[in-house]
């Protein structure tokens, strides 16, 4: 025993501080990555990190603001000021370095931990990334701390992993047209994606119940747009008001800042613009952009409304395209999405203006005045370069050419979509609906309804069985959705969100034959650790817990 202290001290002089068994340290030595990398070995043996480990980094711009990014995630609870070389370490450092001939999707990287410390290997910037985040999950629950853990052993255990991702698409959504959320939450809503690999925050920006972005050119749409004069309270149908002006939007410089905030993690930020529907606040601000002329009100309950952009009036299109320029100016986004769900047809089969439309145009129907609404949007985007997603209402009177569909209703629109050879992303209300309960209602707080829970999440596969391999290529990965209506805190959206964006996150990035539920459970022993250390309000319930509704109904 003696003899193994002296080869400690010796070890520990020397700088590369290892330990032989992967069991010593309370359980330590298992691998509770999430999502779970594609391929992972655990060798016997610790690294542990002090305060002599060096970050040695290959230059580069962006190589440089990964290992930054490392750093500071390292130095508030160790303690530790690691700095960042460019001249190699044979020991005791963590290695980033861009190496080509590691092949695989986007994102892919591998990380070694033996006795010399870590090395992270990847072709792109964005691998180093996501191996950083691996590494990050190595490490003991309290590296998230934000204080110096006084005493406390750094130990990552020796590994090798060979990671990618399934999917290219692995998006979260947030809803804060229902809800205003601050900036402050937004990033930490981005950072929580970035330590799940996820690399799209999907921002739905507007909503009849509030318009949440500064528009230069439109100043109406926040004056008055941003605000509703009281909120519903209880459940749809309640007939309840709370009587209080409720809104709030962001600058262009905060939308800026988010934006760059994410792509350092790299992630994208998609806004959404909703039109031809749930355009009530836009409609209260500037009311001649309706069939009737109004005037209108931003909502006060949830739902769908009648009133929608009209689809006969050019000065609609005038206003879309200059919104969408000061949009495409703060996004660099390939992708904008324009949301097209859920437009009632009540005003356009009214208007003489959307009529006459019809007729002009010769468009059969309503269905086809959407699609003439959606195309003409779309050739805008093309023409700048962009390309646009819609919800799955945008198939009805026939797709725009190159739209991404957003299949929401189910799969069906998705495979509709990927059968015309469009690309798809899927977001299937049965599984990746996080407005739903998790557990039983009589045990939560207010939601919408319907019952999704962690389990359900994590079974879904974005790969429905009735396309072949070709159609399946269109499948670009899967999203979840958070709608806001009843969620009024950040505190209730992470309770909402969490665990099962973790599952999200790994149907998105984990191989189909590595998924397993019972190892997706123990490992999120651990990660909800790691959660609650991030001070992350996730629900801590059973995470298959039964529908009590369906248990009856059998
Ligand atoms: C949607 O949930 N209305 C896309
Ligand atoms: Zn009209």
């Amino acid at each position: 025993m003696k003899k193994l202290f002296y080869l400690m001290l010796i070890i520990l002089g020397s700088g590369m501080a290892f330990c032989s068994s992967p069991y010593t340290k309370s359980g330590r030595g298992e691998v509770n990555i999430v999502p779970k990398p594609a391929d992972v070995t655990i060798n016997d043996g610790f690294f542990i990190l002090n305060q002599g480990t060096a970050i040695v980094a290959d230059s580069g711009t962006e190589v440089n603001s990964v290992a930054n990014y490392m750093a500071d995630i390292l130095r508030p609870s160790t303690g530790y000021v690691l700095d960042v070389k460019h001249e190699d370490a044979e020991s005791n450092r963590i290695k980033l370095r861009i190496d080509k001939s590691v092949k695989g999707n986007e994102g892919v990287y591998n990380l070694v931990v033996d006795k010399n410390g870590v090395t992270i290997s990847a072709p792109e910037p964005v691998g180093l990334f996501y191996g950083v985040q691996s590494l990050r999950q190595l490490l003991p629950v309290e590296i998230e701390r934000k204080s110096v853990q006084e005493g406390k052993e750094w130990d990552i255990p020796f590994v090798i992993i060979n990671d990618e991702p399934s999917f290219r698409y692995r998006g979260l959504h947030l809803d804060v047209g229902r809800h205003f959320f601050p900036p402050s939450f937004i990033k930490k809503y981005i950072d929580l994606l970035a330590l799940h690999k996820m690399n799209v925050f999907h921002w739905h920006l507007t909503e009849d119940q509030g318009w949440r972005i500064e528009i230069k050119k439109y100043p109406k749409l926040t004056e008055v747009g941003s605000v509703r004069k009281e909120t519903l309270v209880g459940h749809y149908g309640s007939d309840k008001y709370d009587g209080k002006p409720y809104g709030g939007f962001y600058t262009q410089d905060e939308v800026r800042d988010i934006v760059a905030y994410a792509k350092e993690r790299f992630i994208t930020v998609i806004p959404e613009i909703e039109m031809p529907g749930h355009s009530l606040a836009a409609l209260a601000s500037y009311p001649e952009l309706g069939c009737t002329g109004g005037p209108y009100e931003v909502a006060t309950t949830w739902g769908v409304f009648p009133d929608v952009y009209c689809a006969g009036n050019d000065q609609v299109f005038t206003f879309l395209e200059d919104v969408l320029t000061e949009v495409m100016d703060m996004f660099p986004s390939e992708y904008i999405h324009i949301g097209g769900d859920e437009c009632p047809k009540i005003r356009w089969k009214e208007c003489p203006k959307c009529q006459a439309r019809i007729k002009n145009e010769g468009l059969k129907n309503e269905h086809e005045l959407q699609s003439y609404f959606i195309r003409r949007i779309e050739k805008f985007f093309n023409a700048h370069g962009r390309q646009i997603i819609g919800w799955d209402e945008i198939l009805e009177g026939g797709l725009a050419p190159k739209a991404t569909v957003m299949s929401w209703r189910g799969e069906k629109g998705g495979i509709a979509a990927a059968k015309q050879h469009h690309d798809v992303i899927m977001t299937p209300g049965f599984a990746l609906y996080f407005d739903h309960y998790q557990a039983d209602p009589a045990t939560q707080p207010l939601a919408i309804g319907g019952f999704t829970n962690t389990k359900t999440v994590y079974n879904y596969n974005p790969l429905p069985k009735a396309l072949n391999e070709k159609e399946a290529g269109y499948i670009l990965g899967a999203q979840g959705n958070v709608w806001t209506e009843y969620m009024k805190t950040p505190e209730y959206v992470e309770y909402m969100a969490y665990p099962r964006a973790c599952a999200l996150a790994e149907i998105d990035w984990t191989p189909g034959d590595k998924k397993n539920w019972d190892d997706f459970v123990k490992r999120m022993d651990v990660h909800k650790k790691r959660l609650k250390e991030l001070n992350v309000n996730y629900f801590d319930g059973p995470m298959d817990a039964q529908n009590p509704k369906k248990q009856k109904k059998k």
